[in-house]
C-alpha cells in the first residue's frame, strides 16, 4: 500500500500507472461536475415554477461549474486538461447519470438527493488521498465542495418531500426514484472492476466500488422508504457482477 503524499511538481517523478489512474479519475470528477448542468440548466433554470427555485438552479449549476474548474485546474497543473469535456453532447459523458435528460421537476429533486448523494461519496473517496493537490479540495483541507454537494442533496430531498404531499406529485416522484435509484446504484461501476484495487493501492480512493455501493444502498433505502415510495428492487442494477 502506497503511503506517501504526492505534490504536483512530484507527478512526473511517479510510475505511470499512478500518472494514469489519477487522470483518469480528475477527468470523470471533472465530466461528472459538468454533466448535471448539462441535464438541467436548458431545462429548469427559467422554467421551475417559483423564483426561489429558478434561483436554486441557477447556484447549483453555477457550484457544479465551479467544481468542475477546481478539478480542471488540478489537470492543467500536471499538463492535462478536461476543456473538452465541457463540450461533449450528452451520449458521451462517461457516466450513464449524465446521459439521460430531466423531464419533470420530480427529477430535479430525485437526481439531487439520489445522484448528488452518489456525487457526494466519490468526493469522499479523495479525502486523504495520495495526490495532495486533490486531497486539498476537501475535508479537513477545504470544506465548500463537499458542503455544496450536501446542500444539492439537501434541497433535493426538500422538493422530494414537497412533491410527496399530493397524490400527483408522489406518482411522479415513484417514477423518477425508479430511474435514478437503479442509475444511482451503477454509478458506483463494476463490483468486480480491477482498477479498485489499483486506486486503493495507490491510495487514490479509499473504498472498492461495491463497499461504497453498499453504504449508500443503507443510507438511500431508508429515506425513500420514509418518503412513502416504494425501493425498486437493487438487483435492477447492471454492475453488480
Ligand atoms: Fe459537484
Ligand atoms: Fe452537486
Amino acid at each position: 500500500m502506497f503511503t506517501d503524499k504526492i505534490e504536483a511538481k512530484d507527478f512526473p517523478k511517479m510510475p505511470k500507472e499512478y500518472q494514469d489512474l489519477l487522470v483518469r479519475v480528475i477527468r470523470i470528477q471533472a465530466d461528472c461536475e459538468i454533466g448535471g448542468p448539462h441535464l438541467y440548466v436548458d431545462r429548469w433554470t427559467l422554467r421551475a415554477a417559483t423564483a426561489d427555485e429558478q434561483w436554486k438552479v441557477a447556484k447549483t449549476a453555477m457550484e457544479e461549474i465551479d467544481h468542475f474548474r477546481r478539478m480542471n485546474r488540478l489537470l492543467q497543473e500536471i499538463g492535462f486538461d478536461a476543456t473538452d469535456r465541457l463540450f461533449v453532447p450528452k451520449s458521451e459523458r462517461y457516466v450513464d447519470a449524465f446521459r439521460g435528460d430531466m423531464p419533470a421537476w420530480a427529477d430535479w429533486a430525485v437526481f439531487g438527493f439520489l445522484i448528488d448523494r452518489v456525487g457526494q461519496y466519490q468526493l469522499d473517496e479523495f479525502i486523504n488521498c495520495s495526490y495532495l493537490p486533490l486531497a486539498r479540495q476537501l475535508p479537513p483541507y477545504d470544506t465548500q465542495i463537499i458542503e455544496e454537494e450536501k446542500g444539492h442533496v439537501q434541497y433535493g430531498l426538500l422538493k422530494a418531500a414537497e412533491l410527496c404531499r399530493s397524490e400527483q406529485g408522489r406518482q411522479q416522484m415513484q417514477e423518477a426514484v425508479n430511474k435514478w435509484f437503479i442509475i444511482g446504484l451503477d454509478m458506483f461501476g463494476k463490483s468486480d472492476s480491477w482498477r479498485d484495487e489499483r486506486y486503493i493501492e495507490w491510495g487514490l480512493k479509499r473504498r472498492t466500488n461495491a463497499q461504497a455501493r453498499a453504504e449508500y444502498l443503507a443510507e438511500v433505502t431508508p429515506i425513500i422508504a420514509k418518503l412513502g415510495l416504494a425501493v425498486p428492487d437493487p438487483g435492477l442494477g447492471r454492475k453488480f457482477t
